[in-house]
């Protein structure tokens, strides 16, 4: 019996032409009984009720995150181990990044981790950390993104990033499109808003700062309740874990 299977098999392999047609069709079929499963079942993707797709504004201040290179020096990944958790807070978990498009977990930390970043500081630390990072913490060594301040917001460009992100799986209907850009205008002015009332510069409404500070507020935000002390102000908070 052995014997037979093993010359058949010689046989086929002296016949390459129906060798390679059999070979494929066996990898089709292989490929195809992995592949179907994994783009129709949809618990495939593991998915948490409360992880929302990010604002208007916030999606364009994650496009600057992307921009200014942010993620060369910071990861947004907390791993599940102790050290890392009692330094940054709860692990990061996979269905916190289904709308990620492209996710940002990078794999290299010169600065802390920044998933569980929304909430830990008042905007207006964020506005004087960019502006310059020496004036929060003397000694990082983090280059400041002045620009970010001065620079007005591109406002018309967000219908088009959501549109895309849509494609992509984001689940953004055409009336948040729509109304898109008076959305992130309205979180912009709440933002410069707060800033101004802490003591901080006013008129950051249409500036970029306003877009990033928005994102990194609602990093890592949407599985945790403990959120910054209510009136927080940039002085109460002290940085002693940011120190490197
Ligand atoms: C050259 C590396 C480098 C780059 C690029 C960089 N950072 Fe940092 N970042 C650091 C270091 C180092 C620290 C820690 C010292 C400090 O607080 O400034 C830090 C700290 C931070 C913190 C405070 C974290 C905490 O938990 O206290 C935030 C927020 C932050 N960075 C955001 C950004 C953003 C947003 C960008 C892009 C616009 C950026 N960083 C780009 C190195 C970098």
């Amino acid at each position: 019996m052995k014997q037979t299977i093993f010359r058949r098999h010689r046989q086929l392999e002296g016949w390459p032409l129906v060798f390679t047609i059999l070979v494929t069709v066996g990898i089709l079929v292989g490929g195809l009984v992995e592949f179907i499963p994994l783009v129709l079942v949809k618990d495939n993707v593991p998915r948490i009720a409360s992880v929302k797709p990010f604002t208007p504004l916030e999606a364009v201040g994650r496009d600057l995150y992307i921009r200014e290179g942010c993620v060369n020096c910071h990861s947004q990944m907390i791993r599940p181990f102790r050290a890392e958790i009692e330094r940054y807070g709860d692990f990061t978990k996979a269905g916190e990044t289904v709308y990620e498009h492209p996710f940002l977990w990078g794999s290299k930390r010169t600065g802390p981790d920044l998933q569980r970043i929304g909430g830990k500081y008042p905007n207006l630390w964020h506005v004087r950390h960019m502006e310059d990072p020496r004036s929060t913490n003397p000694q990082s060594i983090m280059p400041p993104y002045a620009w970010l301040l001065k620079d007005d917001l591109d406002f018309a460009v967000i219908p088009g990033r959501l549109r895309a992100l849509s494609r992509v799986g984001v689940p953004y209907t055409d009336a948040e499109i729509a109304d898109a850009v008076a959305n992130a205008e309205r979180q912009a002015t709440a933002i410069a808003q707060d800033v101004a009332a802490q003591g901080g510069p006013a008129g950051l409404e249409r500036k970029e700062i306003v877009a990033l500070v928005a994102y990194l507020q609602r990093m890592g935000t949407d599985v945790r309740t403990s959120q910054a002390p209510a009136g927080a102000t940039a002085t109460d908070v002290a940085t002693p874990d940011s120190v490197h």
